[in-house]
């Protein structure tokens, strides 16, 4: 049965692969902020593979940004399947002793306000849906603390219990997920993690190479697919963090 999907961030990284891993048979709102050549192109290979897709921009930092995106999606839809809530980044690097407020709530908006707004704001859609769920991303940085992106590993844990309450909160209507990547080489990374850094990390993780966009995308799929699953988080980090 065909999908209606709304994946935000799917201009790069995780979010774009996402998109191209559901492309076949299925609608996706590709949600983008700047990258929106990118997003383009996320749409057109949807449609090379067999899907529709459309993009839709919003900065989802705050709660006009995500009443924007909600706005562009409910008028082209009045049932939403499954919301990816993929949209986020570390921002910058600091550590706790220089850590301001405006950056905490720059960190915050972005990783945790913008997740529970946008599940707010789709939860009518969803409830017309099929099978309906929510999967969140968080991080391996709010398991293991992650020195220089403690405020992010803070947000993304934040996002963590959300997850669980939420579950509850919306069963047996729609399922709610998260899945922790580890250290996946995405535009993120080009941004904040120096290559030296990039090489600390592969050789701290047990199995000795980062992960794949693919391995998210896919491990996304499997908590969309498999309807006995709601509350939980998949850890996927090659065993950076091992329960
Ligand atoms: N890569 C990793 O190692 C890793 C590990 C753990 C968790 N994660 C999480 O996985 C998710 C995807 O990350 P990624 O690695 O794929 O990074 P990415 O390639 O940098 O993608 C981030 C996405 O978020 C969007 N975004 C950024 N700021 C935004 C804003 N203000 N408003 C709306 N959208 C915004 C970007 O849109 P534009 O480019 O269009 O602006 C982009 O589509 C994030 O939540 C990240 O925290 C990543």
């Amino acid at each position: 049965m065909s999908k209606k999907l709304l994946i935000t961030g799917a201009s790069t990284g995780i979010g774009a692969d996402t998109a191209i891993e559901f492309a076949e048979g299925n609608f996706i709102f590709v949600h983008y902020n700047s990258s929106e050549d990118a997003a383009r192109k996320v749409a057109e290979r949807v449609r090379e593979r067999g899907g529709d897709a459309v993009t839709v921009q919003a900065d989802l930092t705050s709660e006009a940004g995500c009443k924007k995106l909600y706005a562009e999606v409910a008028d082209r839809t009045d049932a939403l399947d499954v919301l990816v809530n993929n949209a986020g980044g570390l921002v910058r690097r600091e550590t706790v002793d220089r850590v301001g407020w405006d950056s905490m709530l720059e960190i915050f908006s972005l990783n945790t306000f913008s997740v529970v707004m946008m599940t707010r704001l789709c939860i009518p859609l969803l409830r017309k849906g099929h099978d309906s769920c929510i999967v969140n991303l968080t991080s391996v940085a709010m398991r293991t603390g992650a020195p220089t992106a403690t405020i992010y590993g803070a947000s993304k844990g934040a996002v963590d219990s959300f997850t669980r309450g939420a579950a509850k909160e919306l069963a047996p209507d729609i399922r709610v997920n998260a899945v922790a990547p580890g250290v996946i080489p995405t535009p993120f990374h080009e941004k904040y993690t120096p290559p030296e850094r990039m090489e600390q990390f592969r050789e701290s993780t047990p199995v000795k190479h980062h992960g794949s966009v693919n391995q998210i995308a896919c491990t996304i799929r499997f908590l969309v697919e498999n309807d006995y699953i709601t509350g939980e988080t998949i850890d996927v980090n090659g065993g950076l963090f091992m329960r």
